[in-house]
């Protein structure tokens, strides 16, 4: 509609010079023609008559008004015999007088009959010195052509929005609305509000934008889920030592407890700080870990070295449950890039679950072996086992399965996952078929691999 209404300012404008121009060069073609049949005249080569018959053809075929004065101001020739031309006689001393050798005066003029009209006039002294040649049209016939040019610009405007308005009914019902519903329902989400879904059944690409953004909303809802209960369990494990302590450090100041037994609170006060600190220090890991913050310092070692290492450590604690720990290697060596402490860590994680959840009198057993570039280490325990509805949710943050009194905080093995993926490997858990107890196996990437 814009558009169209600067058209209509524009095109007056532009066409009416153009077209005045155009009436100008067209009269001052005719007056050419008028001056060659005025000077026949004056040689002698044509009659008054014929002076005439002549012009009367051109003003017939061109459709304007000619007259022809004498140096007196007299009318000897009009091709109307209007009283335009009569009019005229009043004002033509004052073009004669602007009128310098054979140059054409060119004016538009009131109309002396009707001041309210226009009248664009041409006019030239011709070679017969004392005949002057004037031709003129009413402005009104320029003002026509623009007339006519506005109603054809009009006529197409409403052509125009006849079939562009359906079409912009369409797109604003199918493409516009579905955006405005979705800016509504971001807001919405914005604001902490998840459940919102878009409605669609359309193939196209809104249908799939509204997919995917359904898609985003579950995934934002099922992220602030997981935010809450991640709180929720953090300031469960925080909550439940400090009240222990917090019991503890009472039961001290109240005096109810008797000095010989103060030493055994204080060392359970003592424990479970520490039991706060190890919290807090494998959530930092977890959270610098999930940023992405954590440095590796990657240096080649030794993977079996680093097992039989861990193993040693943790033999007294297998031995005191008489578990026995079994090392198993397909080589001598097994070497891969990796920073040593962070791959001790996991291998202690695995290992002491293992022990851990193994019945006593069992038995762990950690063997390795090489498959496709990869190294494998493989800790196999003769626990209970893991459910197989639990298999998927072993790695979560703060899970803990359904065995109780063992386990400690959950995080464990979700550090030690982020931890193997750091190097570029991974684990899998799976039910050992034979025993019914699990085998954890981590994959590392053997050390020609990163460096070829
Ligand atoms: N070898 C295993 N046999 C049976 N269940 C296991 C075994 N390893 C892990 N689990 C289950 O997975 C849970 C998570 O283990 P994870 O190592 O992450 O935590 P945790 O040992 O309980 O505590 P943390 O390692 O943080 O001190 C355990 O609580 C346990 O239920
Ligand atoms: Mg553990």
């Amino acid at each position: 509609m814009l558009s169209i209404g600067c058209l209509n300012l524009i095109i007056p404008w532009f066409f009416k010079d153009y077209l005045q121009k155009q009436q100008e060069d067209n009269l001052k073609g005719i007056l050419y023609q008028v001056e060659e049949i005025v000077s026949a005249y004056g040689e002698g080569y044509l009659s008054f008559n014929e002076l005439e018959r002549s012009i009367t053809v051109i003003d017939q075929s061109a459709n304007v008004h000619i007259c022809l004065f004498n140096m007196k101001n007299e009318i000897i020739f009009n091709s109307e015999g209007g009283t335009n031309s009569v009019s005229l006689v009043k004002q033509l001393e004052k073009i004669r007088n602007q009128l310098t050798g054979k140059e054409f005066f060119c004016s538009v003029i009131k109309d002396p009959k009707q001041p309210t009209l226009d009248i664009m006039l041409v006019a030239i002294n011709t070679s017969t010195e004392d005949i002057f040649a004037v031709a003129f049209i009413p402005v009104a016939d320029v003002n026509e052509w623009l007339t006519e040019i506005l109603r054809l610009v009009w006529l197409s405007s409403a052509i125009v929005l006849l079939i562009t308005g359906p079409i912009l009914y369409w797109l604003s019902k199918h493409i516009t609305r579905p955006l405005l519903d979705m800016e509504k329902l971001a807001k919405k989400m914005s604001e902490g509000d998840f459940d919102c879904q878009m409605e669609t059944k359309r193939q196209d690409e809104i249908g799939s934008l509204a997919v995917t953004f359904n898609q985003m909303a579950m995934e934002l809802e099922r992220i602030e889920k997981y935010r809450q209960e991640f709180l929720a369990n953090v300031s469960h494990e925080l909550r439940t030592p400090l009240t222990s302590i917090r019991g503890f450090v009472q039961g001290l100041l109240d005096g109810n407890i008797s000095p010989e037994k103060t030493e055994y609170y204080l060392l359970r006060v003592y424990s479970e700080a520490e039991r706060l600190t190890y919290i807090v220090n494998d959530l930092l890991d977890l959270a610098r870990l999930k940023a992405g913050q954590v440095e590796l310092k990657r240096e080649p070692l030794d993977l079996w070295t680093a097992c039989r290492e861990v193993a040693e450590g943790l033999h007294l604690a297998a031995s005191q449950r008489n578990i026995s720990l079994t090392c198993h290697f397909s080589s001598d060596k097994a070497m891969i890039a990796g920073d040593y402490y962070r791959i001790i860590q996991v291998l202690v994680n695995l290992l002491d679950n293992a022990i851990k959840f193994t019945k006593p009198d069992g038995q762990v057993v950690i063997s390795g072996e090489l498959a496709d570039k990869e190294w494998l280490i493989h800790i196999k325990d003769q626990g209970s086992g893991i459910a197989p509805e639990d298999l998927a949710k072993i790695f979560d943050r703060f899970y803990r399965g359904t065995v109780t009194g063992i386990g400690g905080t959950g995080l464990g093995l979700a550090i030690s996952r982020l931890l193997i993926e750091a190097h570029g490997g991974r684990i899998t858990v799976k039910r050992a078929s034979d025993t019914g107890g699990s085998i954890f196996t981590i994959y590392l990437p053997a050390l020609q691999i990163i460096y070829n």
